[in-house]
């Protein structure tokens, strides 16, 4: 009796997950949605760019937060804000020359500040020496150069007057009874409508835009979900503004199926394709090239080029993208160490970017062998195996004996001979030296 109780609880549980996870807001099938992320698919590599007035302490883009400032602590840099620098036609070339294709940019961060012109706010790069709508620069810059372009929008906002003091806020107390006080003067319907208006903004004055970044939901004790942003009413309005539109998934409609197009794993590895309810969803991790999002002077944990492209290839051979960032000076640049990285990425995306555009993970019956990453463009059925490790003379893949019709050497085009052996995989010669590539990549045209 106990079991049979136990089997129709678990039950009624899954169905639950089930009722769960059908729940939607659009009536967009699958197909359709798989048509409008299609580009993003096929890309899987974008910048992502914080720039901001934390980029003039250069510690760190919470700096308000973890500093507790004050309004009137920060405002030096706002007042001190001039990026007179600003080239972002170079920043395009860069991300396009290290092999990115669309690219994301901060038009608001926590801290309030807006690098756009907004009709609501004072506090916006317009009013600083700099005298100029950032954004509108930019969308035209990085389009000139080819890229899909996005815009990231803090739903959080440490300046504006009425956006209530949380847990994350630089005013924040640890007496929960004081709360109450903190608030008193701050109307979050307020900060609503102020936040519909600049995402309508956003949505309309910069003509098509590929991407909206939104940043982000902390549901709790003190926190702020879904109903602080309206965020049902908030995807609703974007997607009219801009039907074509990719969105990310922090505005807390985790319930249902279509509130965000994708996942955002931050600054780590997924073990596997990540799931939901069971099944596969769209994946992008974003990463840094050291530990801060925005410009941080002394920070020294900077990530090398193998590291980079290893996390790149890896995240293509379990069906994810790769939006990895840079943040700029104050001065308005991409400093040298960001450079060296884009670049070094660069030189190998100019000669094995096919084992990364339009990849995915390779079919599960193919085993991977040790030391090596594979991908897989299920349109050209081409496999490829990305050569951590390199190997010395040969490498074996088991179970392919007889199911390539050719093996090249990406990089270079150059045939690499192959047999079967009597256990069924396939032996590919490779030359002793090592190429003079990061991690080369072996292409086998698959039968
Ligand atoms: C975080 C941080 C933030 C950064 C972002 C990027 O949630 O708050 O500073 O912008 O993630 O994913």
């Amino acid at each position: 009796m106990k079991k049979l109780t136990f089997a129709i609880m678990t039950l009624l549980c899954c169905l639950q997950i089930q009722v769960q996870a059908q729940k939607k807001i659009f009536n967009e099938t699958p197909e359709q949605k798989e048509k409008r992320l299609a580009w993003w698919l096929h890309d899987r590599f974008g910048m992502f760019i914080h720039w901001g007035l934390y980029s003039l302490p250069a510690r760190h883009e919470w700096i308000k937060n973890y500093e507790r400032m004050t309004d009137s602590a920060y405002q030096k840099y706002f007042d001190n804000f001039d990026p007179d620098l600003y080239n972002p036609r170079e920043w395009a070339r860069m991300a396009r020359e290290a092999g990115m294709k669309y690219a994301v940019i901060t038009t608001k961060h926590h801290e309030g500040f807006c690098l756009f012109d907004s009709k609501f706010t004072d506090y916006k790069a317009t009013k600083t020496a700099i005298k100029k709508d950032l954004i509108k620069e930019w969308v035209e810059a990085f389009r000139a150069e080819g890229l899909k372009v996005g815009f990231y929008y803090s739903l959080i906002d440490w300046h504006h007057p009425d956006f209530t003091v949380d847990r994350v806020h630089p005013q924040r107390t640890n007496n929960a009874q004081e709360y109450e006080r903190l608030n008193q003067a701050r109307d979050m319907s307020k900060y609503r409508t102020y936040l519909f208006n600049q995402v309508k903004e956003l949505m309309t004055n910069y003509g098509k835009i590929d991407i909206l970044w939104t940043d982000f939901s902390y549901p709790g004790d003190h926190g702020k979900d879904h109903n602080d942003w309206n965020s049902i009413e908030l995807i609703k309005m974007v997607r009219k503004l801009q039907p074509g539109i990719i969105i990310n998934d922090r505005l807390d409609l985790e319930e249902y199926d279509d509130g965000g197009d994708f996942v955002t794993p931050e600054q780590y590895k997924v073990s596997e394709w990540p799931t939901r309810n069971g099944k596969r969803v769209h994946w992008e991790t974003c990463q840094t090239f050291s530990g801060s999002w925005g410009y941080y002077r002394d920070e020294t944990t900077w990530k090398d080029n193998k590291q980079l492209l290893v996390l790149l290839i890896e995240s293509v051979s379990k069906g994810g993208n790769v939006l990895l960032n840079v943040g700029p000076t104050s001065r308005g640049l991409i400093d040298s160490r960001a450079q060296e990285r884009l670049a070094g990425m660069g030189a190998w995306m100019k000669v094995n970017s096919r084992s990364i555009y339009g990849c995915t993970e390779a079919p599960a019956d193919i085993q991977r062998p040790d030391n090596t990453l594979l991908t897989y463009n299920p349109d050209t059925k081409r496999l490829y195996v990305h050569l951590l490790d390199y190997p010395l003379q040969r490498i074996a893949l088991p179970g392919l004996k007889g199911k390539v019709k050719y093996a090249q050497f990406l990089h270079d085009g150059s045939e690499l001979k192959m047999k079967g052996d009597d256990k069924g995989a396939l032996v590919v010669d490779v030359p002793v030296r090592k190429p003079d590539v990061e991690i080369p990549v072996i292409e086998l045209m698959l039968e």
